[in-house]
């Protein structure tokens, strides 16, 4: 994938400039600020007329072109509203703004320049971070398959910022560093999660765990492959490949930023590489959406991805359970018991709740590597969808403490998530006559009785599920997001002493 390089860097006045794009954060003032007055001298009183003609406001959300002058190409005015009481989501929406409209230009390199930006603002560096970010995400394209069509490389290589007073360069660098890496990140899970299903398989994933291992130092993958998770007991996961040529991988990928006594957190991601639904065979209307069925698989790579990226001083083990749902005369049928690693037997009612049959051994594995704590992410449910439409993920957990930080963590990046109850009465829905649980529930809050079943088999640490059907991908315009790795990274930040 094409890397776009950003850096800070200091610029101590407009007329030593010399770029192809000079990108200019215009905030929404009754009088010009000095540092726009001089910008607007230098680009002979165009930057005035403009806001007179009403092409642009000042406003979050508008930006605008003009031609430059001197040293400097052209002008990328960007609004950066009133200023007074930024947050996450209107910094979001000034980057992206920013983002979208240098990524379509044909400038090769930009100088973002935050001279306007007077007022002391109280969290710059979030400001920073998310520019990065949208400026990261925003170079993504996908080609992999594509031929004829194949787009054209991002005119785009490399941004300079200029924090000017916000803050230190130093803070600005680091700031610019993290959003950079988790857009990286992001980037990376977006690629696994567009690959189609006849590509992105649970030998694919395995090969790419290995090739991350090969990149970074501190990386490490395994795999457990049929042969070995039978031996373990591992036959809830193997019963989800049972109808599938493709054989079922349990994919280790560990990152050491840490003491190797450290205890680790653990990612854990649904790899489900296509999911027909099985024996419980899935409608045709959008079956294809279902590529996008290793979602939590493909956040696991892109967080420890930004995790290494970033150095950060902690241990973090990945586990992917990764198979594919098909039906075939080798395919586990309603009513079929199998037994999971934990020993609990499980009667499966529906092959289509084949999320949770993965992840429950996935979920006992984890176990010895002695936890922090644990956190499986998942396209686990189409109910999240009916819950929380395409906005925030749906997170289910055993203890209140991580619970909070998750949804703090989605806050301070805006990729947010919301709490669910995982309530006594609910797991009653999973009771069965023929094992000592069913794999679905019979009574509503489909979403809750699946993270019921995940719970079960995370007795042992502090856990959480994030239920990201809603949130990995979107149907119009097609592809995948990313999310939920900026939550993710932010919550590790956090745990190893390093958020803001
Ligand atoms: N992968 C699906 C969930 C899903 C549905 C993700 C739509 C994205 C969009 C999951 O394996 C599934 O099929 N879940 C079933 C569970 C049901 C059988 C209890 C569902 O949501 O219908
Ligand atoms: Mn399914
Ligand atoms: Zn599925």
């Amino acid at each position: 994938m094409a890397h776009l390089n950003i850096t800070a860097r200091t610029v101590s006045s407009l007329d030593q400039i010399k770029t192809a794009a000079l990108v200019a954060l215009v905030p929404d003032r009754k009088t010009m600020p000095a540092p726009i007055k001089a910008l607007d001298k230098l680009l002979n009183g165009t930057l005035s007329q403009t806001v007179r003609n009403g092409d642009f406001t000042s406003a979050i959300g508008s930006h605008c072109w003009l031609p430059g002058a001197a040293g400097i190409q052209r002008v990328l005015l960007v609004g950066a509203g009133s200023n007074d009481s930024p947050n996450v989501a209107s910094d979001k929406k000034l980057a992206e703004t920013l983002a979208k409209a240098l990524l379509v230009g044909s400038a090769t390199e930009a100088v973002v320049w935050t001279d306007g930006l007077t007022q002391k603002m109280k969290q710059p560096e979030r400001l920073l971070e998310q520019i990065a970010l949208q400026l990261a995400l925003a170079h993504y394209q996908y080609n992999h398959t594509l031929n004829h069509r194949k787009k054209p490389a991002k005119a785009l290589k490399r941004v300079a910022v200029s924090p000017g007073s916000l803050c230190a360069l130093a803070a600005a660098r680091r700031a610019l560093q993290v959003g950079a890496a988790t857009g990286e990140g992001a980037n990376l899970t977006k690629e696994l999660v567009n690959l189609p299903g006849n590509i992105c398989t649970p030998r694919y994933l395995a090969s790419e765990a290995r090739k991350m291992a090969r990149k970074h130092p501190k990386i490490s993958a395994s795999i457990l492959d049929e042969r070995k998770m039978a031996e373990l007991g591992m036959h809830s996961l193997l019963s989800v490949g049972n109808g599938s040529d493709q054989p079922s991988q349990l994919i280790t990928l560990k990152y050491q930023g840490a003491s190797p006594k450290s205890r680790p957190y653990c990612l854990v991601g649904k790899g489900i590489t296509f999911d027909t639904g099985g024996i419980s065979l899935k409608p045709g209307a959008k079956m294809d959406e279902m590529k996008f069925d290793m979602g939590g698989a493909g956040s696991v790579f892109g967080a420890i991805h930004a995790v290494a990226a970033m150095k950060l001083p902690i241990n973090v083990v990945g586990v992917i359970a990764a198979a594919e749902n098909m039906p075939s005369g080798r395919a586990t049928k309603p009513g079929d018991v199998v037994t999971s690693l934990s020993g609990k037997t499980i009667e499966i009612l529906n092959t289509d709740a084949e999320g949770r049959l993965v992840l429950c051994d996935a979920l006992t594995y984890v176990s010895r590597f002695s936890p922090v704590e644990v956190v499986d992410i998942a396209t686990l449910t189409g109910a999240i969808i009916v819950s929380l439409g395409h906005e925030a993920t749906g997170i289910f957990s055993n203890d209140n403490d991580l619970a909070e930080s998750l949804l703090a963590a989605g806050d301070r990046t805006y990729d947010r998530g919301w709490r669910f109850p995982i309530w006594e009465e609910y797991h009653r829905q999973l009771e069965s006559p023929f094992a000592d649980l069913a794999n679905i529930g019979s009574g509503g809050a489909g979403s809750i009785t699946a993270a019921c079943f995940l719970s079960q088999f995370a007795e042992e640490y502090k856990w959480a599920h994030l239920d990201i059907a809603g949130t990995a991908f979107r149907s119009a315009p097609k592809g995948a997001t990313g999310r939920p790795v900026p939550l993710l990274v932010n919550y590790l930040r956090e745990r190893a002493g390093a958020a803001l």
